[in-house]
């Protein structure tokens, strides 16, 4: 006999994900009654911001650490959502350096089991396209639009500047990921190309997509887009992340959750 382990809906922590150092730390200081727990190598740190149970985790890079994140996240911790936060290399023409994109939907773009499948089509999912919880998208696109409000306030005139940052805009549709940086021109066009509504490019959000699928989890997808990912997309990456993107991360997720009565 078969036995069913799933356990249908549940009202748990919010997950926030984070693909990299420095947005974990920025987020780990609003964290009320810390505890943390180590599992698969990683450390999940569970808490209360604003009132909302929460649990922070560094996925690490590449759509298997992510994937196993947010298994872990939805089966270990019963996570009732998830929440992606990192960088992007923009795609779509106005996709700038220093905009935010939230994920309406989500692809893998290195997912190709043609001629038995279609390109791009997760095999026996019947399904190529993986879509964001609509309220949590729009409630984090609120968040991210209040805070490029002041981004001026936040990250500073002159740094902003410095990144060639005039007026920061927030766009929502489709973000691709697959495992490999996107450096070159040749690659960004090739995948301009194939997917022309592509905003941003990534390499963590359409697996936790496609675990949430699994699980009926609900999930959000926030990226700052910290590249052009052309040839110079290497360049200024680490000093972006630690000047931009972890005060944009941790500002939009702050507000996000103070403004939210609900999760
Ligand atoms: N994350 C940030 N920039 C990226 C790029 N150019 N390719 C893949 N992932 C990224």
């Amino acid at each position: 006999m078969a036995i069913d382990a799933e356990a249908g809906p549940v009202a748990g922590p919010v997950a926030i994900i984070s693909a990299v150092h420095e947005e974990l730390r920025a987020l780990l200081p609003e964290l009320r009654d810390p505890a943390r727990v180590r599992l698969a190598g990683r450390e999940f740190h569970s808490g209360q911001i604003h009132g909302h149970p929460v649990v922070l985790v560094l996925s690490g890079i590449g759509k298997v650490a992510a994937a196993t994140t947010a298994a872990l996240l939805i089966h270990a911790f019963k996570a009732s959502a998830l929440v992606f936060t990192g960088v992007a290399g923009g795609l779509k023409h106005g996709v700038r350096v220093g905009d935010v994109v939230v994920a309406q939907r989500l692809l893998q773009h290195d997912m190709d089991a043609s001629p038995l499948f279609p390109r791009f089509e997760v095999p026996l999912t019947g399904r190529a396209l993986f879509e964001a919880d609509v309220a949590l998208v729009e409630a984090l696109a609120g968040a991210a639009q209040r805070c490029l409000g002041r981004a001026e306030a936040l990250i500073g005139a002159a740094r902003l500047a410095g990144f060639g940052i005039e007026r920061a805009v927030l766009h929502q549709g489709l973000v691709i990921s697959g495992d490999r940086f996107v450096a070159s021109e040749v690659h960004s066009s090739e995948l301009r190309a194939a997917l022309p509504q592509a905003l941003a490019v990534e390499m963590e959000g359409a697996a936790v997509a496609q675990v949430c699928a699994d699980f009926g989890t609900r999930f959000a997808v926030l990226r700052t887009i910290s590249d052009r990912a052309d040839d110079s997309a290497h360049v200024d990456f680490q000093r972006f992340i630690a000047e931009v993107a972890s005060a944009y991360t941790h500002a939009i997720i702050d507000d996000w959750l103070r403004s939210s009565a609900q999760l």
